[in-house]
């Protein structure tokens, strides 16, 4: 046997002895066999699990509700939707006021659905979209 390969016998045997004392260790029963819980006295200082804080987003802008919600319609005018900022396609529409315009958005108008079709929008980002829109006239 070349003295190379007693050397990576003994190397060998060296390891394994390591990884199973490692393994059998008094330290790593221990840790494998400890309850998964723990037992809390009176008194005791409780860890106590926050609960996940959720942000409230809050409303959405107008941009974010258009380019969102409303651009796939809007933006090239699918079925008949009067094009973003094309003055001319909302002159008629305009003199209804915004109010109307608004209440026509939320409620739907011919070919569009309530809200754009947006069922988690609220009344006011279907407005603030609707201003985004007419601003883009001006
Ligand atoms: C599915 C396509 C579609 C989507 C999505 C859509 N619209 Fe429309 N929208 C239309 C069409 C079509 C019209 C024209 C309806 C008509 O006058 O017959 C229209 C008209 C409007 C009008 C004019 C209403 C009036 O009284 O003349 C407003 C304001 C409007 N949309 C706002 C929005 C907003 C805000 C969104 C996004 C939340 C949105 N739309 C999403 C298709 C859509």
């Amino acid at each position: 046997m070349s003295k190379l390969r007693v050397l990576l016998i003994a190397a060998a045997v060296a390891f394994t002895g390591a990884v199973s004392a490692d393994h059998k260790s008094d330290h790593k029963v221990k840790e494998r066999t400890a309850p998964t819980g723990k037992i809390y006295r009176a008194g005791d200082d409780v860890p106590v699990a926050k609960p996940a804080v959720v942000e409230a987003s809050g409303p959405r802008d107008g941009v974010t509700i258009y380019d969102q919600k409303c651009a796939m319609c809007h933006t090239a005018g699918v079925a008949g939707a009067p094009k973003f900022a094309d003055a001319a396609a909302w002159t008629d529409r305009i003199g209804k006021g915004e109010e109307t315009l608004n209440m026509n958005a939320i409620n739907g108008i011919g070919a569009m659905p309530p809200k754009g079709g947006c069922a988690d929008c609220s009344d006011d980002e279907i407005k603030a979209a609707v201003t985004h829109m007419l601003g883009a006239l001006n």
